[in-house]
């Protein structure tokens, strides 16, 4: 049997075994339909695997500061092995990499390695990040590390905006070369899927004297990555961060990958039970080795574990695998969505300029982002995301862009004017479970509503929040789904 073989029948088996991937609703026709799960960026279904260990592991389920008793022993030893685990997947090499837990998606890592570096090198006050953040890699720069400064996005042939203009990256280096800290990137956005060639953004930044802070949450799910042992070592990432919920273990926490060496030059960010030696009234010994030293508190065990396991089965799949399957499916997704008419895509669509994972973020010409999120999920059980994807800047950005294609002339007082009619997107995500029979329905559904948009349109009202409401048909979310029913169920068992 052939590599290619075990991978594909692998990934065949763990893709039909997600939990959630028989969800029923009543749709606005009042039929029963599977829900189609188009919302993967935002947080993926839950893996099998994962969700069957935790049920193991609960069995012996105890605190990893306990020391001697069995289940103590069982829990502190996966724990420990989560940790490798998650080393391995990112090849960083754990004599030079630790990483640790925290918060429950990529936020909280975010914020605490902005005030990290800010500690390292104190005497630098100036990060970088790029246009297609989002604000969780945006915001905590600004907060903690001084002045931020916007890298552009680059056009390549003068088409829509891709990734991160490395030009424009160089030449910001140069300007800043005295007071750069750290280069803050998203390694895949999570409005266009567009990935950024993370290791040759290090690079630069490296050769500038700038550290380079990666958010993988958009990626960790879907591509190989490489954080250390490269021929060139400026290749290699300082920190990483990723998100559980993202990489299909809804509950798990958020992960850092940092370097030893800069976390060790600081005193830890957080304090607390389980990172210290000794505590005495007037001073504490904080303890000198990884990963403890940086994780203050009882640890969410059983979320880590379960995304472990999550990275083993994606492992065992072969990362280069599910990034090529994902890519045959979403090149198929933007070369039929391209084809129907007034359905614009944002970002490059040509994947061999820049390609893409994850999400695709659209528009249909006349129609409010919120209305067709509302209709896919109404008329059709598309669950997609719209709005602007807690990424403000970039969907501006990508929305102006196209604007100006179309109309060149525009002013900017008439650009913003416009800008404010749209100011959203729709967006259709993608996990491991997604099939070609997804992006089959949705291209159908698309295909029906540009064909029915004013008759469709009549079924919506806008209502106070303001969201689109449809005039009749209303899911009773207490009726299907209730926890004091289900409290009342448990009780009278
Ligand atoms: N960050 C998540 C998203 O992009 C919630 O949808």
């Amino acid at each position: 049997m052939t590599t290619q073989t075990t991978s594909s029948e692998l990934l065949k088996k763990v893709q039909s075994n997600f939990i959630g991937l028989d969800t029923v609703y009543t749709i606005a026709d009042g039929r029963k339909t599977k829900r189609i799960y188009l919302d993967s960026t935002a947080s993926t279904l839950m893996m099998g695997a994962a969700h069957d260990i935790l049920e193991s592991f609960l069995d012996h389920y105890a605190n990893s500061h306990s020391k001697l008793h069995f289940s103590a022993k069982i829990s502190t030893q996966v724990y420990d092995w989560a940790h490798e685990k998650i080393l391995s997947f990112l090849k960083a090499d754990p004599e030079i990499y630790t990483c640790f837990f925290t918060g429950s998606g990529a936020t909280a890592g975010l914020n605490r390695i902005a005030r990290v570096f800010r500690d390292f090198r104190p005497d630098k006050d100036v990060a970088f990040v790029s246009l297609m953040e989002h604000h969780s890699n945006d915001l905590p720069h600004r907060k903690h590390a001084g002045e931020v400064v916007h890298i552009p996005l680059d056009s390549h042939t003068g088409n829509q905006p891709g990734c991160l203009n490395l030009e424009a990256l160089e030449e910001k280096l140069i300007e800043y070369q005295d007071r750069i800290n750290y280069v803050a990137v998203t390694g895949v956005s999570n409005v266009t899927g567009i990935i950024n060639p993370v290791n040759d953004i290090a690079k630069l930044a490296h050769q500038y004297g700038a550290l380079i802070l990666i958010d993988g949450a958009q990626m960790a799910a879907h591509l190989p990555i490489q954080l250390s042992g490269h021929d060139d070592p400026d290749c290699n990432v300082d920190a990483f961060v990723f998100s559980g919920h993202k990489t299909y273990v809804p509950g798990s926490p958020g992960v850092v990958v940092c370097r030893q060496d800069i976390l060790k030059a600081i005193e830890p960010e957080e304090v607390g039970g389980g990172m210290v030696d000794d505590v005495f009234v007037d001073r504490y010994i904080v303890k000198d080795y990884f990963p403890d030293r940086e994780e203050a508190g009882t640890p969410n065990i059983p979320g880590a574990i379960a995304l472990a396991t999550a990275l083993e089965v994606l492992e065992r799949i072969g990362m280069d695998y599910v990034l090529e399957d994902e890519t045959i499916l979403i090149e198929n997704a933007l070369e039929r969505m391209q084809q129907i008419p007034d359905v614009v895509i944002y970002g490059e669509t040509d994947c061999n300029i820049c390609p893409r994972a994850g999400s695709i973020s659209f528009n249909i010409k006349g129609m409010h982002h919120g209305l067709t999120a509302a209709i896919l999920n109404d008329y059709f059980n598309i669950a997609v995301r719209n709005e602007c994807f807690c990424a403000h800047p970039y969907v501006k950005e990508m929305i102006l862009d196209d604007m100006l294609l179309a109309s060149e002339s525009m002013t900017d007082e008439e650009l913003e004017n416009d800008y404010k009619l749209i100011a959203g997107m729709v967006r259709a995500s993608f996990g491991l479970y997604n099939t070609s029979n997804d992006v089959d329905a949705l291209i159908d559904a698309l295909k029906e509503i540009v064909s029915r948009k004013d008759e469709l349109t009549q079924n919506y009202h806008v209502d106070e929040s303001p969201d689109y409401v449809h005039n009749t048909f209303k899911m009773d979310v207490n009726n299907r789904f209730s926890v004091p029913e289900f409290v009342d169920q448990y009780m009278a068992k």
